[in-house]
């Protein structure tokens, strides 16, 4: 099958590089001409009826795999090894042979009699972008793109040179400024005015000006939110700033006469103010314009959040019907508002309840905490990937009898007393850590391959708790308490499981009076010893009967978002989406036929277009806009393809699209990689549908791609830093979708696994703009989550302290250790059997590898019952395992699979002589350079997590470990 043909190239090609990264072409040539028997080292490949041709064909899937393979180790370097440099010249000449096929909507034709697979691998269509979009990009792309033209396009005057040209206002000095109109009140000695007249020039209270900036030639743009006058005798304004898109990370892709409302705000004097300002609130359906006619018009539509470079709708950010707390009524501030709000949220405050004067509890942060709360407490002991302790608050001390407070004692100056809480709260201890395996006694240094490790099958269940006879003072809350769960007693929940599938849920039946819990000495608890807060258990309820009216009212009133996922692959994210219960994929496109097949399998009632996504956008706006009859279209199965939906149809829009191109760790960016510019395609998408909801994932990589850069050999140098992020942003915003983004690592939420990626959102303005979830479990703190803007700060969306969650990090074992287990057979084409080999018991079914294909069963039972919750999550419903299986390999590799040593971290090094791969280890190789190409051939740790996983299993990859259990041999599916 060609599609193997294309896998097993790229493996040849890793497995190649990883035994020698010095290795050259003509060395690699001459090794897949080499038998098996013969070759020491790459064996692997002597199977395998691989040309260079094929190697050349599938050159855009090997850097594919190598950059995953590298992605979680970013320093391995293997991108500029010989043998890919001159790959890449290779592929450099035959490029330019070829000529990429136009996708006009006229001449459209499939290219029948090819691999439909092979189609992923060349991206045939030029990128079609819709004049909007095109317009953006301001010419960066080093690639042309075909403008698909609606009905009433007309030209746009923005050019592809990156200008921004704002009329600076120059006035040195303002002479004269005089109160207009009455003095409105006087209040602790300030007296305060409506109006003012600046150089002749009248100016209100809510009008925008421009004000002197001391340091540059620009102006500021501020609001005037209030005039007063002091002691002092200067007339002065309170003035919010707004930054212009040059000024905030959107930099050189910013447009020119937008402005973002920000909340940064002071006392200036009104001789600092040059002007009145021509400053218009977009409304929410305007559409920015590029022509202007008075060259002093400006706008604005968003609030930017410096800290986390997220802009939403200004009139979130300056609603009149705001409640001030903090203000004083002749001071109305959004921004002064915010910033005390939020400085008071991070101290304590008393709650007390209607005419009680002591109080019921208190807040911190945000968070109401009351008696019998359960409460998320940061351990003690500082440690590495730990979940919090948790606690029942059995008693509130220093409680304060209430008093008249006033907020507004900045102009009497009076000290307020803070409130100083403390809890004593009962201990809860964590099921799971009773049942934690006996450690063995062996190290790396001492086991053996034939090494056992006992897996004693305990079912897990991180959502178990048990009362401890403990309890404990905590003094300084601020610090020590991070928020608050839901623990209930398992007679008091009707469905277990759905109790546990939701967010910070924890049951308990058992208590233990012994300082040192063991399973023996729980005893049962019963629901009535357990005490609960009703406040928030009204609370819950109340919360619960919205989220099931709201369910109920979106599946019988049809009301879930249309979605439209954007080169969908087989599915991964829509499976995500729709188990939202709000969403419903109805269309995806995707242009590699095995993937849109599988997707079509698992959502039979969604559309799946086996076709380039430009084409399809072209055909929309053909179809939709212009009002063209269409030729039929083939999908690369020669399938007729549908029409595609129309503008008003989709709500959603969300896509992946390839990310190969952006990754920092490629050494093989091109600054012109057509597949870089389907972001543009994407974003052309959300230009033409206008969807409520748009959603982008990729890779980090994508964050800091130089665009608009020439390329140097294999470096792109120059360009726009962060360019394609600041592309991104322009475009949505410009299209009015308020925006955030964050890095996100799979880790924290509940995945056994190591996966960072960038996630974009977009709401339109007046939708809600998702926040990004916090994390749910413990994972390992390598790797940053921060997201680093041009100007050196950088911020990340996780609030925990110091990487604790609630729950502990999802082990290998919990997610695979169901599944029937089986071992592969040694071979012994290198070793003999030994006798004691012979006469040792293996207690795992025993599999004969064979030298194609694949190994284990396709459906087969399940090894038991789920033994940890992510077993019970991820079985749902389904009682048989299918595709149990893991590919084959050669006798040679299945006897170093074998021989590793049965040990967490064990790798090729392990190997007796005549099985190591000599590049791997000789102090004469390359691989010395390389620290011994540690982890290579290596096994998992039982206890940790899986790396970003490859399409395919190669023992060679580190993310192709030979797997674990420590003790089967085997690779089989990745259950992720
Ligand atoms: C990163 S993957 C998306 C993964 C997917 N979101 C998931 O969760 O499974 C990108 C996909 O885009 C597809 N693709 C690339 N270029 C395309 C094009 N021009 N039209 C349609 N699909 C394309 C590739 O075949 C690949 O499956
Ligand atoms: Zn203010
Ligand atoms: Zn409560």
């Amino acid at each position: 099958m060609p599609v193997f043909k294309k896998i097993r190239t790229a493996n040849v090609i890793i497995e190649a590089i990883a035994s020698n990264p010095e290795i050259t072409y003509e060395q690699f040539l001459d090794l897949l001409k080499q038998p098996a028997a013969t070759s020491s080292s790459l064996s692997s490949l002597s199977n395998i009826e691989i040309s260079e041709k094929d190697i050349l064909n599938n050159i855009d899937y090997i850097y594919q795999e190598l950059e995953t393979w590298v992605d979680e180790k970013e320093a391995f370097g293997v991108l500029s090894c010989p043998l890919l440099t001159s790959l890449q010249k290779l592929v450099g000449k035959k490029r330019k042979r070829t000529k990429y096929l136009h996708g006009d909507t006229d001449t459209v034709k499939t290219k029948r009699n090819v691999n439909p697979n092979l189609a992923v691998l060349q991206h045939q269509n030029p990128t079609c972008v819709t004049p909007f979009i095109n317009n953006l990009t301001k010419g960066m792309f080093a690639n042309k793109f075909i403008t698909v033209r609606h009905d009433n396009d007309i030209d746009l005057f923005e050019d592809a040179s990156i200008k921004i040209e704002a009329p600076i206002i120059k006035k040195p000095v303002t002479h004269h400024v005089i109160w207009s109109g009455e003095r409105i009140a006087k209040s602790y000695g300030i007296s305060y005015y409506n109006s003012a007249v600046v150089d002749g020039e009248e100016i209100t209270v809510g009008d925008i000006v421009y004000v002197r900036n001391d340091d540059s030639d620009e102006p500021w743009f501020a609001k005037v939110m209030y005039m007063f006058e002091d002691s002092s005798k200067k007339k002065m304004f309170h003035s919010r700033f707004f930054n212009h898109g040059k000024a905030i990370f959107l930099e050189e892709f910013a447009g020119d006469r937008e402005l973002f409302l920000l909340d940064n705000c002071s006392d200036n004097e009104l001789e600092t103010v040059m002007g009145k300002a021509e400053v218009k609130l977009l409304d929410i359906d305007e559409d920015e314009t590029f022509d202007f006619e008075d060259e002093h018009f400006y706008f604005y539509r968003f609030w930017f959040d410096e800290k986390y470079a997220t802009f939403e709708d200004a009139r979130l950010h300056e609603d009149p019907n705001t409640v001030y707390n903090y203000c004083t009524k002749y001071e109305r501030c959004h921004s002064c508002e915010n910033f005390n709000a939020a400085d008071q949220k991070k101290l304590p405050k008393w709650i007390y309840q209607d005419s009680q004067d002591i109080p019921i509890g208190f807040t911190i942060k945000g968070i109401d905490y009351h008696l019998n709360d359960f409460v998320y407490i940061i351990p003690d002991e500082e440690s590495e990937n730990t979940s919090y302790e948790i606690g029942q608050i059995v008693e509130i001390l220093n409680k304060e009898e209430r008093t008249v407070v006033d907020y507004f004692e900045k102009k009497n100056k009076e000290k307020k007393k803070v409130a100083n809480p403390a809890v004593c709260v009962r201990s809860l201890g964590r099921y799971d850590d009773l049942i934690k395996s006996k450690s063995s006694n062996k190290s790396l240094e001492t086991a053996t391959y034939r090494d056992i490790i006992h897996d004693p099958h305990d079912v897990k269940d991180c959502r178990r708790l048990f009362f401890k006879n403990e309890t404990r003072v905590i003094r300084n809350v601020s610090d020590k308490l991070e928020g608050v769960c839901w623990v209930e007693h398992k007679d008091r929940i009707s469905n277990l499981n759905v109790f546990k599938d939701e967010t910070d849920t924890f049951y308990m039946d058992c208590k233990t009076t012994k300082k040192q819990p063991n399973l023996s000495n729980l005893e049962t608890m019963n629901a009535d010893d357990v005490q609960f807060c009703i406040l928030c258990k009204e609370k819950r309820q109340n919360h619960q009967k919205e989220m099931s009216e709201f369910i109920e009212y979106v599946n019988i009133q049809q009301k879930k978002l249309r979605a439209m996922d954007i080169f969908s692959g087989c599915g991964g994210l829509t499976v995500g989406m729709d188990q939202t219960g709000i969403v419903e994929t109805k269309w995806a496109i995707e242009f590699a036929s095995s993937a849109a097949l599988t997707f079509e399998k698992n959502n039979p009632h969604a559309i799946a277009y086996n076709q380039c996504a430009n084409l399809l956008l072209e055909r929309a706006i053909a179809e939709h806009s212009r009002k063209e009859k269409l030729k039929p279209l083939q999908d690369f199965l020669g399938q007729k393809v549908p029409s595609m939906p129309a503008p008003g149809d989709v709500d959603f829009i969300y896509c992946g699209p390839p990310c190969q191109g952006f990754s920092g760790v490629n050494r093989y960016q091109k600054a012109d990689d057509i597949k870089n510019t389907l972001v543009a395609t994407a974003l052309s998408y959300v230009d033409f549908y206008r969807p409520e909801f748009f959603l982008l994932e990729n890779v980090r990589g994508m964050l800091c791609f130089r665009l608009g850069g020439k390329q140097d050999g294999r470096k792109i140098l120059g360009g726009i830093k962060m360019g394609v992020i600041k592309f991104i942003i322009r475009s949505l915003t410009a299209m009015g979708y308020q925006t955030r983004f964050s890095i996100q690592q799979a880790g924290h939420h509940g995945v056994p696994q190591s996966r960072r990626r960038l996630f974009i959102w977009g709401a339109k303005r007046g939708s809600y703009l998702p926040d990004f979830p916090q994390p749910s479990t413990c994972f390992s703190k390598q790797g940053s989550i921060n997201v680093l803007l041009p100007d050196g700060t950088s911020f990340t969306y996780n609030r925990r302290t110091n990487g604790y969650a609630p729950y502990p990090a999802v082990s290998v074992r919990e997610a695979i250790n169901d599944l029937p287990e089986f071992e592969f057979v040694n071979p012994h084409q290198v070793y003999p059997a030994e006798k004691e080999d012979k006469e040792l018991q293996r207690p795992f079914r025993q599999i004969e590898v064979p030298e194609r294909g694949w190994v284990g069963d396709m459906e087969t039972e399940y090894g038991s019952e789920p033994l940890s919750e992510y077993q019970r999550q991820s079985r749902k419903d389904c009682t048989r395992v299918y595709n149990h299986i893991c590919r084959a390999f050669n006798k040679l590799t299945v006897e170093r699979i074998v021989r590793i040593t049965m040990f967490p971290g064990a790798d090729h090094s392990s190997l007796p002589e005549k099985l190591k791969p000599w590049c791997l280890s000789d102090p004469n190789s390359a691989a010395s350079r390389h620290n011994g190409w540690k982890g290579l051939f290596g096994r998992l740790d039982f206890e940790g997590h899986f790396l970003t996983a490859l399409t395919d299993i190669n023992p060679m990859g580190k993310t192709g470990v030979s797997y674990v259990k420590m003790l089967f041999v085997a690779c089989f599916i990745i259950r992720l």
